[in-house]
């Protein structure tokens, strides 16, 4: 049996797993329009992940015997800077994510409640992932800085994404 709070929380989550979805879709849009679809592709598919993120707490929530409640989404950005920037917010958003789980989890421990807790794990093991990979892309922008051959590159790599 979860809290009341709890319930609460991992319903919150749901919203941001799916503003995540939302938000990538945003970025993999602007990324669209700038003809860089490599990127935009790597985006859509982060995009999916996140939807998917937020099924998984859509099931958990069920399957404790609580119901889902979704509420309206904000409306995610619409405009960057530049490519790199767009890639910058998605760090800065996953690293905000990750302190979401962890207070989630700090909650799942002050109330005992270990199924929960068990159940954030994967999320934990998750975060490191994302941040990780963003950060990587992050770091080979700033490597290339305004080059477009070099722009050119790194599209062309992320667009593998996905691909065997
Ligand atoms: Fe579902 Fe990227 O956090």
């Amino acid at each position: 049996m979860i809290s009341k709070k709890m319930e609460e929380a991992l319903n919150k989550q749901l919203n941001a797993e799916l503003f995540s979805s939302y938000l990538y879709l945003a970025m993999a849009a602007y990324l669209e329009d700038l003809n860089l679809n490599g990127m935009a592709s790597w985006m859509r598919l982060q995009s999916q992940e996140e939807y998917e993120h937020g099924l998984k707490f859509y099931e958990y929530i069920g399957s404790v015997g609580k119901r889902v409640k979704l509420e309206a989404l904000e409306t995610p950005q619409f405009e960057w800077k530049n490519p790199q920037e767009a890639f910058e917010a998605a760090l800065a958003h996953e690293k905000k994510i990750t302190k979401n789980i962890y207070d989630l989890s700090d909650l799942a421990v002050d109330e005992k409640d270990h199924a929960t807790r068990n159940f954030l794990n994967w999320f934990v093991d998750e975060q490191v992932e994302e941040v990780a990979s963003v950060t990587v892309i992050v770091e080979k922008f700033k490597m290339v800085s305004d080059s477009k051959n070099s722009l050119y590159l790194l599209d062309k790599e992320l667009g593998k994404r996905g691909q065997k």
